[in-house]
C-alpha cells in the first residue's frame, strides 16, 4: 500500500516562524485572517448575487412572475362562475393557427403546466390532435375547460347537431364545456361564402337548436363570438332558454373595447378576449408598448404576463395562443397590476384609435362589416 506524503501548510508555515521572532508571525497571523475573512465575506456577497440572478432567471423562465422590490402583487381570479354555476377558468391556451404537428405538445405543455381551459374550433382542423393530447396527458377530462365552435355553414338548425357531433368525436369526448357561435354570419347550405341573409338577421333558430343540445347533454355552456351589442340584444330580445354565457371577441391593446367591457360586465356576460397579445401580426409591437415594457420592469414578469394580467384584470377570460413550450408556461402566470399601473395601460390602449386585427368582412365579399352592422331584424 502506498501512502501519501503531505505537508500541513499552517503548521509548517507557524513553525518555520517561530524559529525568528513571535511579533511579526502575530502580526502576520492577524493580518492572514482579516484576508480570510475579508475573502469569505466576498465569496459570500458573490454567491449571494449569482444564486438570486439565476433564481430569478428561472423563476421567468418557468413563467413564475418574479414579485417587484417594492410592490407586493397579489393574484386574480383563476375563474369566473357563469349563470349555469360552472367555473370557466381565466387563463385558456388558444389553438387558432397552432398547426397539426405542433398542437399536441402545445396541449401537453399547457395541461402540464396547470392550464385547465383549451379554447378551440371546427375550423382550426386540428380538433383530433387536440383530444389526442387530452389522452395523452392523463388529465381526466372533467378537469379541463374544453370550447369548440359553431362554423359559418352549420347554422341551419337541422345541420348544427351535425356539426356538433363532428367536434365531438375529433375530440374524443361526449360533451363540451362550451359551443360558442363562431361568427354572427350564416352561409348558405354547402356554401363557404353565399351569406344565408335571414339566419344572419336572425339566429334564434340556431340558438334554439343550441339550447336543445344543452337539455340533451352535449354541451354545458352556449355562448357567442364576434356579436356587437346590436346583435347580442337582437338575440337576446327572443324568449330564451339559456342567455349567452359569454361572448368571444377580440381585445387587445389595439381593440380594447371598454365600450363592449363595461356593457358586458352590467349584463352578466363573460367576455373572451381572442388575438390577446395582438395576434401574429402585430405581438411584437404589443409587448413593445412603452407602458407594458414598463410594468415588465417594475414588477419583474415579462411583458407579455404583463398584457395577460391586464385582460384579466379587465374580468375577461384570455386566450393566448403559443406553440412554444417556454411560452405556454409564461403566459400561463398572471399577477393583479398595482392599480396606477393598470389604468396607465388601460388609458394607453384607449388613447388611440382602435384597430382590429381579426375582420373578415371583406375576404367573404360581405358588403358591410361584421363588427359595425346592426341586424335588421
Ligand atoms: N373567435 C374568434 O373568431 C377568434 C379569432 C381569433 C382568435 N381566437 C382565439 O384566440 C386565440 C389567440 O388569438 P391569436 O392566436 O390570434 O393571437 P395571440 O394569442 O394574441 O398571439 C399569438 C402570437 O403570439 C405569439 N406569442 C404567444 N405568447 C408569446 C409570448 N409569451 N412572447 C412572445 N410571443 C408570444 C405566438 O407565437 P408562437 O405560437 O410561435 O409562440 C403567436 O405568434 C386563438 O388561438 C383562438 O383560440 C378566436
Amino acid at each position: 500500500m502506498s501512502s501519501l506524503h503531505y505537508k500541513p501548510l499552517s503548521q509548517d508555515d507557524g513553525d518555520e516562524e517561530q524559529q525568528f521572532d513571535v511579533a511579526p508571525r502575530v502580526q502576520n497571523r492577524h493580518k492572514r485572517l482579516l484576508f480570510h475573512i475579508l475573502a469569505v465575506a466576498a465569496v459570500m456577497y458573490v454567491s449571494f448575487l449569482g444564486v438570486r440572478a439565476i433564481s430569478r432567471s428561472s423563476k421567468m423562465r418557468m413563467g413564475k412572475p418574479c414579485h417587484g422590490a417594492h410592490r407586493n402583487l397579489s393574484s386574480l381570479p383563476s375563474h369566473y362562475t357563469l349563470p349555469s354555476g360552472h367555473k370557466i377558468p381565466s387563463v385558456a391556451l388558444g389553438v387558432w393557427k397552432a398547426e397539426k404537428d405542433q398542437v399536441g405538445d402545445a396541449v401537453k405543455t399547457a395541461l402540464k403546466a396547470g392550464y385547465k381551459h383549451i379554447d378551440g374550433a371546427w375550423v382550426y382542423r386540428n380538433e383530433a390532435e387536440v383530444g389526442q393530447a387530452l389522452r395523452d396527458s392523463g388529465v381526466p377530462r372533467d378537469q379541463v375547460w374544453l370550447t369548440s365552435k359553431l362554423w359559418n355553414t352549420f347554422h341551419a338548425p337541422e345541420d348544427v347537431e351535425a356539426a356538433l357531433d363532428i367536434s365531438l368525436q375529433a375530440l374524443g369526448t361526449e360533451y363540451l364545456d362550451l359551443y360558442l357561435i363562431h361568427w354572427p354570419i350564416a352561409f348558405k347550405k354547402g356554401s363557404d361564402n353565399v351569406l344565408d341573409e335571414e339566419l344572419t338577421a336572425n339566429p334564434y333558430p340556431t340558438w334554439k337548436k343550441l339550447e336543445e343540445l344543452v337539455d340533451k347533454g352535449k354541451i354545458r355552456n352556449i355562448g357567442v363570438s364576434n356579436f356587437n351589442i346590436p346583435r347580442l340584444r337582437n338575440l337576446t330580445a327572443n324568449p330564451l332558454k339559456y342567455k349567452p354565457a359569454v361572448n368571444q371577441v377580440e381585445l387587445n391593446f389595439w381593440n380594447p373595447q371598454p365600450e363592449l367591457v363595461k356593457w358586458a360586465k352590467e349584463n352578466d356576460l363573460v367576455l373572451e378576449a381572442y388575438s390577446p397579445l395582438g395576434s401574429n401580426n402585430q405581438v411584437k409591437e404589443t409587448l413593445n408598448v412603452p407602458e407594458v415594457q414598463a410594468i415588465a420592469k417594475e414588477l419583474g414578469i415579462t411583458p407579455a404576463q404583463a398584457i395577460i394580467s391586464w385582460h384579466v384584470q379587465r374580468g375577461t377570460v384570455v386566450l393566448p395562443k403559443s406553440v412554444t413550450p417556454s411560452r405556454v408556461v409564461e403566459n400561463l402566470h398572471v399577477v393583479k397590476l398595482p392599480e396606477d399601473l393598470f389604468n396607465k395601460l388601460e388609458a394607453a390602449a384607449a388613447a388611440h384609435p382602435p384597430k382590429r386585427v381579426v375582420n373578415p368582412s371583406k375576404g367573404w365579399g360581405l358588403s358591410f362589416d361584421i363588427f359595425n352592422d346592426v341586424p335588421k331584424a
